[in-house]
């Protein structure tokens, strides 16, 4: 069942739980997502980070894909284009049907993001869509493997300011709010040190459901203290397919004879799907 952003985000709310949000670059991570969202009876959603994956795969590929299993899943299930650079890549999601996208203004100005904000929102309203947008800056590209003492010192002078955080959910109108506060995207290089008063601040004056990246590599203690303290929505990449390449490479040495690829795809969405499930029953206390 086909479901915006916003009203998954209600769920969540009303049972004190994260939705995960997991990005997808091929039919195995998105069959896994569904055989593990349905199997725990969750809600879920699936992403896909156009900037990031396209070498993968285009979106105008694996978006129609990710919008058949969710309109056919047993759970709420919403496709969202996660960091999104432009309107134009916005209003190809939201010409394939995607219920939500992200607008990734984090690098610019306030001014700029703002605007661009709206530009997005305004887009994706036409379309009875929903907004997530960002302020302050978790990593992107540039803290791939985050954690050494410069691009620690980097990514919290990004942290995001609760004040400031207010302010943009009152001048943009954003159904979540992804925000900085000790993640990073990929592999981390030093244990993450969270700051949940600080996702505590944001929530209480912003009033909006607070949005995780980068979650490879939290604890399942650390996941639930962020959920308690009002994160409601959490991206996770980096390790599902990290954990299914290991599996697969395994297999693989221990085949006798030939390898086939076919076997290869199922041993990697095995994995993930394994992945999936543990990450779900954290974010929903299951
Ligand atoms: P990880 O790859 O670190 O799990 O983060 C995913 C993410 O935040 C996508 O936006």
């Amino acid at each position: 069942m086909l479901i915006t952003l916003k009203n998954i985000l209600k769920i969540a709310e009303a049972e004190n739980i994260a939705i995960g949000a997991f990005n997808v670059t091929s039919l195995e991570g998105i069959r896994a997502l569904f055989k593990a969202a349905e199997e725990l009876n969750t809600p879920v959603i699936v992403q896909f980070a156009n900037e990031a994956h396209k070498q993968y795969i285009s979106l105008s590929e694996i978006g129609p894909v990710m919008m058949q299993y969710a309109e056919r899943s047993k759970v709420p299930a919403c496709v969202h284009l996660d960091h999104g650079a432009n309107l134009d890549e916005i209003r190809e999601a939201l010409e394939l049907g995607f219920t939500s996208v992200m607008y990734d203004g984090s690098a610019l100005s306030y001014e700029k993001n703002v605007a661009y904000t709206n530009a997005a929102v305004e887009l994706a309203e036409s379309y009875g869509a929903s907004v997530e947008a960002e302020i302050g800056s978790m990593g992107r590209e540039e803290f791939l493997s985050a954690g050494g003492s410069a691009e620690d010192a980097a990514v919290e002078g990004a942290y995001t300011d609760p004040q400031q955080a207010a302010q943009f959910v009152e001048d943009t109108g954003i159904d979540a709010l992804a925000c900085s506060f000790g993640t990073v995207h990929g592999i981390y290089l030093s244990a993450p040190k969270l700051d949940f008063d600080r996702i505590k601040a944001i929530r209480e004056a912003t009033g909006k459901p607070v949005v995780m990246h980068g979650g490879s590599g939290i604890s399942d203690e650390d996941f639930r203290k962020c959920i308690t303290n009002g994160v409601r929505k959490i991206n996770f990449y980096t390790y599902a397919a990290k954990f299914a390449g290991e599996y697969v490479k395994e297999k693989a040495d221990a085949q006798k004879g030939n390898v086939y690829f076919h076997d290869m795809a199922l041993w990697a969405e095995e994995s993930m799907k394994e992945t999936y499930l543990h990450a779900i029953r954290v974010f929903s206390g299951k």
